[in-house]
């Protein structure tokens, strides 16, 4: 019902209509994937996978050979436990020998290793390493490949949701991973956020701000966000009363700690203690035990949402032995008791931050897979009351829908609601340089500033002024680790020129010039510096005047991350002007237009942080790596299906087609039979094959039509061969006739130079030998080839007939090729006979001799000009 009023909500555009491009929401979570597509003449909705399931296991695996997704596998990590790969979101942007890769460990039965940029990355059984960014492009481009189906056309624009905590080096992570997959990120959006904007999207709201916590549980954290829902004119300064309607984040709380993956966690605990009890075996170090175990594990936990308790059994977990055991919900919750105080904390945090009591607050929205579980439900029930629970929004789907809108509104080629959007830095981010040398000997201080406090919106820049004279580098840094054993740096920078362009504006006439940077914390919350610059005030206007050949002078050097960056960056700056927002919150950037102001651009050089993005080569590289690694499966899949239809087109076919001809009808039928056993078994087991099952089922097809098709071909080839044959043998009578002719001249003169004739007597009559088989087994082989019919076996192949020729062949080049013999110049004008009639023989065979001709016409050039 909600979706249908949606649709009604979007209309498209119309006078963009030739550059409509479809926009790709996903939401990548650590247990599930969830797709919306936003395209032309497409029902708005969520993705479908090809099991047309609304949300896709967010794994990535391999059986043998096959690359599989979502709960294919997923499902095969029992049999191979290191090549499924699932909950790789914990492993995004993550130092090597940081925490939370010692968790994942203690969730994965995954071999990982770290990478040359100090990140993670999981090793198959077969020895090959991926990196976390890689084997999340795959799922994406598998969601790309969804998408892309379902639109008809290319995918390319995406918006991803990510959580509010993510740190600048995470968010570099997934944008990284949409560039892999082969797709543009149009923004990122905070989880919470977007599920505002679902949530608004069918509400109307007062000019009184209205504010709602949307409390999110998912698999990896727990986080909850204040907003502010609010209606606005659209327009600020028309007088028309159109209304917007506004999204503020006001705060933000979290936990990465506490989550679906943690209960999941304990509830493996519980059962792998019960199993070492029981059996006194060490199912911890069993991984295709272990990996059962979390299957287990998560089976069970949702018959406790429901149930007291739930019968946990795993046959042949490991060591042989089938496991069962009865688990009951409190021995469950008795091993969260921990986590209950948890559950409710991000509702408080993120109200302190907002500076708001729960009075404040009209609903508490539930959303995420985990906020189903009782065992939170029932936490969070208990700290903000009963009544403010609000369950209203799809806790799966509101997320990955609310971003579609969002980026659909971004993109500005559909017409959806007007919604503006304000988001929240989640840390302080400041500045840190050290201060200018008084003298040689002098010592510096390092000098920090804040410049994004957390809780800064989103989409708003900051000026910094510098009295420097020298060029100096300044880091961008978080003031604290925002999460253990991830980095604090995020940029450092690199401000040269400076000297030269103080001394050209203090020339110009400017007093006391300064360096003015200035950061930009982007719509999707990366932190750029977007530009230096050397700034004077200028009193005197014609001074200023020439000062106008020095714009421009300057080199501002675009980095590879900003260029990474660049779509991002375009794309809010397309939003921010939609919304009609004054972004700015620029310090220290006077409006005043006079007296003139000078500015010259300083040279400015980005470095990388120390988990830095992937390179431009490194993501092409992996992109490549990936598009090979597999489709096979796939391919294999589409090519039976392929030749299936092939078969069955050439055996409906009425009339003498080539088919018919070639083909017996006992042969047929056998066919018709194996076809409709292959495409009944397509029907039934195709889903679960693997690429050779498809392989082995086309050749076995393939060699019942093999006969029929050789028939055919060599219907074709034959007659070539045939002639191929007949020119030889004719070239080679022609060759002996005029060479037995020569041989009898030279001896008729006198015997004196027997040697004036090329060949020998001994010679010819040995290429008359191979001349006379060759033709008797030609005849024969014609002869026996005209007696069979179309549909049989030819008699003779026509490859034999062409190997028969190159005997013949070979034979006569060699003669043909044979060096002349030395003779004294006074008899060269006489004798050229032979040779010349051996060539004129040759080109005079139009087609087949060029080899013969070739070698005779150098010679033949050569013996002239003796
Ligand atoms: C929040 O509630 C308190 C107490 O009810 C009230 O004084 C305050 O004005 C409210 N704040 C806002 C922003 O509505
Ligand atoms: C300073 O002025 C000189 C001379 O006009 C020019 O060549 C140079 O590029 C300027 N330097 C900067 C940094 O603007
Ligand atoms: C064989 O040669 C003859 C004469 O050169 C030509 O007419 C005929 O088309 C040739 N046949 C094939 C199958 O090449
Ligand atoms: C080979 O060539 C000779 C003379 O040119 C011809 O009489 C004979 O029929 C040919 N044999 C075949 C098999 O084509």
């Amino acid at each position: 019902m909600n979706r249908l009023i949606l649709c009604l909500l979007l209309c498209l555009t119309t006078f963009s209509q030739n550059v409509l491009a479809s926009v790709l929401a996903i939401d990548y979570g650590s247990d599930w994937i969830k797709a919306s597509l936003m395209s032309p003449g497409v029902p708005f909705d969520v993705l479908l996978d090809k099991s047309s399931k609304r949300k896709i296991q967010s794994t990535v695996g391999w059986k043998k050979e096959d690359r599989l997704f979502g709960s294919d596998a997923f499902n095969i990590a029992g049999r191979f436990p290191t090549d499924s790969f699932s909950s790789l979101k914990y492993l995004q942007a993550v130092p090597y020998d940081s925490p939370a890769v010692s968790f994942y460990t203690s969730i994965s039965t995954a071999d990982i290793l770290p990478t040359a940029r100090h990140t993670v990355a999981l090793k198959r059984s077969d020895g090959t390493e991926w990196s976390v960014e890689e084997l999340i492009a795959m799922q994406l481009a598998y969601v790309r490949e969804l998408a892309e189906s379902a639109a008809g056309e290319k995918v390319s624009d995406v918006i991803l949701t990510v959580p509010p905590y993510y740190t600048q080096h995470e968010r570099d992570a997934v944008v990284d991973a949409v560039e892999v997959a082969g797709m543009r990120t149009l923004a990122l959006i905070h989880d919470g956020t977007a599920v505002a904007v679902n949530y608004a999207m069918t509400r109307a709201f007062a000019e009184q701000p209205e504010y709602h916590i949307i409390y999110d549980a998912g698999a990896s954290s727990i986080r909850a966000s204040v907003a502010a829902f609010s209606a606005i004119p659209a327009d600020a300064k028309s007088s028309k009363k159109d209304i917007a309607t506004a999204i503020a984040i006001k705060g933000i709380g979290y936990d990465r700690s506490t989550g679906g993956t943690e209960l999941d966690r304990r509830l493996r605990e519980i059962l792998a203690n019960d199993f070492v009890k029981k059996h006194k075996k060490d199912i911890r170090a069993d991984k295709r035990g272990m990996a059962k175990l979390w299957k287990e594990a998560g089976r069970v936990k949702a018959i406790l949402s429901a149930n007291a308790d739930a019968m946990a059994s795993v046959e042949s977990i490991a060591f042989d032995i089938d496991y069962r055991s009865k688990i009951s919900r409190s021995e469950f919750e008795a091993a969260c008791k921990d986590l209950q105080l948890k559950f409710a904390k991000p509702i408080f945090d993120a109200l302190s931050n907002a500076g708001l009591s729960l009075d404040n607050i009209t609903s508490v929205i539930l959303t995420g897979g985990s906020s189903r579980a009782p065992m939170i439900q029932t936490a969070v029930k208990a700290a903000v009351g009963e009544s403010k629970i609000a369950l209203n929004v799809n806790a799966d789907e509101a997320a990955v829908l609310g971003a579609a809108l969002h980026g659909a509104g971004l993109s500005r080629q559909f017409k959806t609601k007007d919604i503006r959007v304000t988001d929240i830095a989640p840390y302080d981010i400041q500045v840190s340089y050290h201060s200018e040398a008084k003298s040689e000997h002098s010592k510096t201080r390092t000098i920090n500033t804040l410049v994004f406090p957390a809780g800064s919106k989103f989409g708003s820049r900051k000026t910094l002024t510098f009295r420097r004279k020298d060029d100096f580098s300044l880091k961008v840094i978080y003031k604290n680790t925002p999460v253990p054993g991830s980095p604090t740096d995020l940029l450092e920078v690199e401000i040269s020129d400076i000297p030269e362009a103080l001394k050209n504006l203090t020339e110009a006439g400017a007093t006391d010039p300064v360096v003015k940077a200035t950061l930009v914390l982007s719509e999707s919350g990366f932190v750029t510096v977007q530009d230096a610059v050397a700034y004077g005030e200028i009193k005197d206007d014609s001074i200023a005047g020439k000062l106008k050949g020095f714009f421009g002078a300057g080199s501002s050097s675009s980095t590879e991350s900003e260029t990474e960056r660049e779509t991002i960056a375009r794309s809010e700056s397309v939003s921010t002007s939609a919304e009609g927002e004054v972004p700015s919150q620029a310090e220290a950037t006077p409006e005043k237009k006079a007296p003139v102001k000078d500015t010259i651009p300083l040279g400015l050089n980005v470095k990388l942080s120390s988990v830095p993005p992937m390179s431009v080569s490194q993501k092409r590289t992996a992109r490549e790596r990936a598009e090979a690694s597999m489709r096979r499966r796939e391919e294999a899949r589409n090519s039976l299906e392929g030749y299936l239809y092939r078969v069955r087109d050439l055996l409906e076919e009425e009339g003498e087609t080539p088919f018919r001809k070639c083909s017996k009808e006992a042969e047929r039928d056998t066919m018709k039979e194996k076809l409709e056993e292959t495409l009944s078994w397509l029907h039934e087991h195709g889903d679960d094959a693997d690429t050779r099952d498809y392989i082995s089922r086309r050749t076995a097809l393939e060699s019942y039509e093999q006969p029929v098709m050789h028939r055919y071909s060599e219907i074709q080839e034959f007659p070539k061969a045939l002639n191929i044959s007949q020119m030889w043998n004719w070239s080679t009578r022609m060759f002996l006739t005029e060479a037995k002719e020569a041989l009898a001249a030279s001896q008729v003169d006198g015997a004196e130079e027997p040697s004036l004739s090329k060949y020998t007597k001994e010679e010819l009559e040995a290429l008359e030998k191979t001349l006379i088989e060759h033709e008797t087994w030609l005849n024969q082989a014609v002869e026996k080839q005209k007696a069979v019919k179309m549909y049989d076996d030819p008699a003779v192949e026509s490859s034999e007939l062409a190997s028969r020729a190159k005997v013949l062949e070979t034979h006569l080049q060699k003669l043909v090729k044979k060096k002349v013999p030395k003779r004294k110049a006074t008899s060269s004008t006489a004798k050229p006979s032979s040779s010349s009639s051996s060539s004129s023989s040759s080109s005079s065979s139009p087609t087949a001799s060029s080899s013969v001709k070739e070698e005779t016409t150098p010679r033949e050039g050569h013996h002239d000009e003796l």
